[in-house]
């Protein structure tokens, strides 16, 4: 059986802490870290039957074979190249530090240097099967269009300096339009689903990006459209918030637990 480390013991970390003690994933629970102590202490006293121990990074990584960040951005930075190093795998939940090619282009060095996987899950959106698929032949086109209410975007770099009033729109308003790499630097607390998309398919320099503000809405909506020599495809999600984390959608979780069910299951169906 796989042992996993969780870093980060937010919603996230804990859903895929359930899933294991409910016997859906058949991995091992092994050690849960958290920048804040207290946060580990706490999900580990609310698991029932699995024990995790709480242990500082550099512990961890010498015991487990997988550790899955669902941290933040800033984490990825500091946590990758010690799980890399130690020569675990690791997943990833917070793509979106990936958009940053400086701290790409070592990570995934070192994850060759040192034999490790590197697994993103979907996380928010759907459609990342069909554009893994497409890829291996030729993709023309890559659109994300993200509609998202519009206390959602506010505090955002790009709503700043144009002077956006996302409180007086009555209408949805296309407010940017443009490649990923600038949608992430525009919304750096928008840019998972930028970033996982990127990643699967053409780059942050090619992959299109609209955000729409839409007033009304109560959810996050993600459509991707794609074309290529296959054809095309597009694809919808509307995203519930999680109960825990508002700013987390609920399918990003079940995308995490997802994948590691994949990784434990010797069928696997799907791209
Ligand atoms: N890939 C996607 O589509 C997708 C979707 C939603 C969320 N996410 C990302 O997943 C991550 C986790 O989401 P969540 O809802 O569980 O967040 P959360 O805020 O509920 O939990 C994050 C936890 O990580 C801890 N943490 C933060 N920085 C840390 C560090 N440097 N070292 C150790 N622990 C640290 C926090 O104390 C907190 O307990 C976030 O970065 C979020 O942006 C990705």
């Amino acid at each position: 059986m796989l042992k996993i480390g969780i870093v980060g013991c937010g919603f996230i970390g804990g859903q895929i802490c359930r899933a294991i003690e409910h016997g859906e994933v058949g991995m091992e629970l092994y050690a849960l870290y958290d920048a804040t102590e207290e946060k580990a202490l706490t999900l580990v006293s609310s698991l029932e039957t699995c024990r995790p121990a709480y242990m500082e990074l550099e512990k961890l990584v010498e015991g487990v074979d997988l550790v899955v960040e669902c941290a933040s951005q800033t984490a990825v930075r500091s946590i990758l190249p010690v799980a890399l190093k130690a020569g675990c795998d690791v997943m990833v939940l917070s793509v979106g530090a990936f958009a940053d090619r400086e701290l790409r282009e070592e990570i995934f060095e070192l994850a060759r240097t040192h034999n490790c996987k590197l697994y993103f899950p979907s996380g928010a959106v759907v459609g990342i099967d069909g554009l893994n698929s497409a890829s291996a032949a030729e993709i023309f086109r890559v659109t994300l269009t993200t509609r998202k209410p519009p206390r959602g975007l506010s505090g955002a770099p790009f709503v700043l300096e144009h002077g956006i009033e996302l409180e007086k729109l009555e209408e949805d308003t296309l407010i940017f339009k443009g490649s990923a790499a600038e949608a992430v630097r525009a919304f750096p607390a928008n840019v998972n689903v930028a970033a996982t998309i990127s990643l699967a398919g053409i780059g942050f320099e090619r992959t299109e990006v609209r955000i729409i503000a839409a007033p009304g809405l109560s959810r996050n909506v993600h459509e991707i459209s794609v074309e290529g020599a296959f054809g095309k495809f597009t694809t919808r999600v509307e995203n519930l918030p999680s109960p825990e984390n508002p700013r987390t959608s609920y399918l990003a979780a079940l995308s995490a637990v997802s994948t590691l069910k994949k990784l434990a299951n010797p069928i696997k169906v799907g791209t």
